[in-house]
């Protein structure tokens, strides 16, 4: 095929994947929330430097980042847990959560994947009710506890859903994560499709805009590497679930690719 004919397949290719993304968000909009306003109080003070230095929760991450890597997954270790756990802070700080909120949000993120351990597969599931005997253990209150397993629980593309705002929050970080060093691989010839397009993302961050109430993805990607096409074929389920999740925080998923607003 020549360039020219790539270069067409690959424009109505993401055309049709973007119309498809809108049209799933907008099918799977949810319903209004509550009335009330989930609060957490009163707080319990636990705080995400006493749940990362505990002892079980260090265990659990440094099995599953090596359980998942002996499967081939790209990295889940502490660099993983602790970029989710910031950027899940940083999402419900900027726009205007207060700080309990903020710093269950970054519990939430840090725990997210040490279910893992157990099996990849329903790792939000387990990694939940492995989550909740610590939390307990540290003193942390029910409210709390709930908030936080209720995010964890929902994680997951497959079967996850935007439950609270730490959760829509969780979602929108973990699926940001997207990199080049989260890959293991160093032979190029061997990558499968999730490595390649990892490794062709020399930037990514996420951009809250609080009063302008947009949430945007912006990623630098090496198009010699992995074309915005492969891209959009491995993340277009997790790119329906961060517009839902933006929906519920009150604002709107964008993405940017070098330079380029597909969203
Ligand atoms: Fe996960
Ligand atoms: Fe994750």
């Amino acid at each position: 095929m020549s360039n020219s004919a790539d270069a067409e397949s690959v424009g109505e290719s993401v055309t049709r994947h973007v119309e498809e993304l809108s049209r799933s968000a907008k099918e799977a909009a949810t319903a209004a929330p509550d009335e009330e306003p989930l609060t957490p109080e009163p707080s319990s003070g636990i705080t995400i430097d006493e749940v990362s230095s505990h002892e079980g929760v260090q265990t659990f991450i440094s099995l599953a980042d090596r359980y998942l890597g002996e499967i081939g997954y790209t990295e889940h270790g502490f660099r993983h847990a602790g970029l989710v756990s910031k950027i899940s802070y940083n999402v419900l700080h900027r726009l205007g959560f207060d700080d309990r909120m903020a710093e269950l949000g970054a519990i939430a993120g840090y725990l997210h994947d040490m279910g893992n351990f157990v099996c990849r597969s329903m790792h939000s599931q387990t990694g939940s009710v492995l989550t909740y005997d610590i939390l307990k253990e540290l003193g942390m209150s029910y409210k709390e506890i709930g908030i936080i397993l209720g995010a964890i629980g929902n994680h997951e593309e497959e079967f996850g859903n935007p439950v609270n705002p730490v959760g829509a929050a969780l979602i929108v970080a973990d699926k940001s994560d997207v990199h080049r060093s989260r890959v293991r691989v160093k032979d190029p010839t061997i990558f499968d499709i999730h490595d390649r397009v990892n490794n062709a993302v020399e930037r990514s961050f996420l951009r809250v805009d609080d009063e302008a109430r947009t949430l945007t993805l912006e990623l630098g990607i090496d198009i010699e590497l992995a074309g915005v096409m492969e891209y959009f074929e491995i993340f277009l389920s997790r790119m329906v679930m961060c517009r839902r999740a933006a929906e519920h925080l009150g604002c709107e998923f964008k993405i940017d690719i070098n330079g380029n607003k597909l969203l």
